[in-house]
């Protein structure tokens, strides 16, 4: 099966670790006999705003709606570009118009990694961030009465759609149960909130009954959060509305450690629309062209693209490659100086590329 790959690396690193995550690309296309066509393409950078005076041309739906997926690096140069113009004329847009509703973050404890939290180890730290990406707290339902006055009023409504819920709830349902341990933990606020939370609760409750072989609890995003850091061997698919799913899909990949590693996925699961696949951190203007970023983000996304077009075997390869390189440490392995060690980029893009070869 053949799949046309949108290659976009943006801006600062996206540039540097974007290379090693089409590497590592090629490098499971030819292990596991994949077809894939890369495009790349210049536009969501700021490279591309100070020639044209915008982040992406006006025909960027037809250019990407055709991929089968967006490969993506990092978009922003605040120094040239604001910010809020550079990713809401990218990203933003692209999360929007190709309705990827779900915003899926693994957060793996890896080896060679010290956790922030003290005394863990991997596989103390295994769970997935399910996060809505579209509806709920994040709505532009509301407005301004009263400006400047004593009685100036704002008001934003949560908007909570029951398509929305179930269709969010269906893939973290499903990813559960693709893992050992199917379990699902929803967060809720249901005690506090007392309109939109109960009924999340409620579309849970009913979800969960097409479902029989997952478990499933649910917390309080309060306590949830104090969980992720005090237990987060607890977890193993985690699903939450957008505004707490936010939260968690930061503090998550956060108990698992440097930046550089964490990968993350926006997807539209039935593929009517591309989904986009980026590592979670940004450009880094700070390191820019010292060729010492961590490629790794970047590579792993590239296991959640595979895994996404249906090639789990070789997805779980680029994980189990740079499982392999981290364990093997900064003195056997070229770890960037993120990790501990000397090794460049490129050096250490192209030790995971052989990593995956060899299996
Ligand atoms: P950042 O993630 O770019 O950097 C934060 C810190 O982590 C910096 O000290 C950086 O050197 C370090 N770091 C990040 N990635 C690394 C890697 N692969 N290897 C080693 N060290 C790494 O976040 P920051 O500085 O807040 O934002 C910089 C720009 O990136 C801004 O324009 C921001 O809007 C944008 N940004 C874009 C994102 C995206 O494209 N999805 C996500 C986050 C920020
Ligand atoms: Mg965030």
């Amino acid at each position: 099966m053949s799949h046309n790959i949108a290659v976009i690396p943006g801006d600062g690193i996206g540039i540097e670790v974007m290379p090693e995550g089409v590497r590592a690309l090629e490098a499971a296309a030819h292990r596991f006999n994949l077809d894939l066509n890369f495009t790349e393409f210049d536009f969501a950078s700021c490279d591309y705003h100070e020639r044209h005076g915008k982040m992406m041309p006006d025909d960027w739906r037809d250019q990407l709606g055709s991929m089968d997926a967006i490969f993506f690096g990092a978009v922003g140069m605040p120094e040239r570009v604001p910010d809020h113009i550079s990713l809401w004329g990218s990203l933003l847009q692209f999360r929007r118009a190709f309705d990827q509703y779900v915003n899926l973050r693994p957060c793996k404890l890896m080896p060679g990694i010290k956790s922030p939290l003290a005394g863990r180890a991997p596989g103390d730290i295994d769970f997935y961030v399910v996060r809505e990406n579209t509806e709920g707290e994040y709505s532009s339902v509301g407005g301004k009465m009263f400006e400047g006055t004593d009685r100036e009023v704002v008001i934003q409504d949560t908007v909570m759609t029951r398509t929305g819920i179930d269709r969010v709830l269906k893939f973290a349902f499903e990813l559960a149960g693709t893992r050992p341990r199917k379990k699902l933990t929803s967060a809720t606020k249901s005690n506090g909130i007392s309109i939109t939370m109960p009924y999340w609760d409620e579309r849970v409750a009913e979800m969960a009954k097409s479902y029989p072989d997952i478990s499933v609890d649910k917390f309080h995003i309060d306590i949830l959060t104090a969980n992720f850091v005090l237990h987060p061997d607890w977890f193993d698919v985690v699903v939450a509305s957008n505004l707490f799913g936010d939260i968690l899909s930061d503090l998550g990949p956060a108990c698992t450690g440097t930046i550089g590693v964490a990968p993350s996925a926006n997807i539209n699961p039935e593929g009517h629309f591309p989904s986009l696949f980026e590592p979670v951190h940004g450009s880094a203007p700070d390191i820019f062209g010292k060729g010492i970023a961590n490629p790794i983000g970047q590579i792993w996304s590239a296991a959640m693209m595979l895994e996404h077009l249906g090639h789990a075997d070789a997805g779980k390869a680029v994980v189990d490659a740079i499982e392999r390189v981290l364990a093997a440490g900064p003195g056997d392995a070229p770890l960037t100086p993120d990790l501990g060690g000397r090794g460049s980029t490129g050096e250490l893009g192209e030790t995971i590329a052989e990593a995956i070869k060899n299996g």
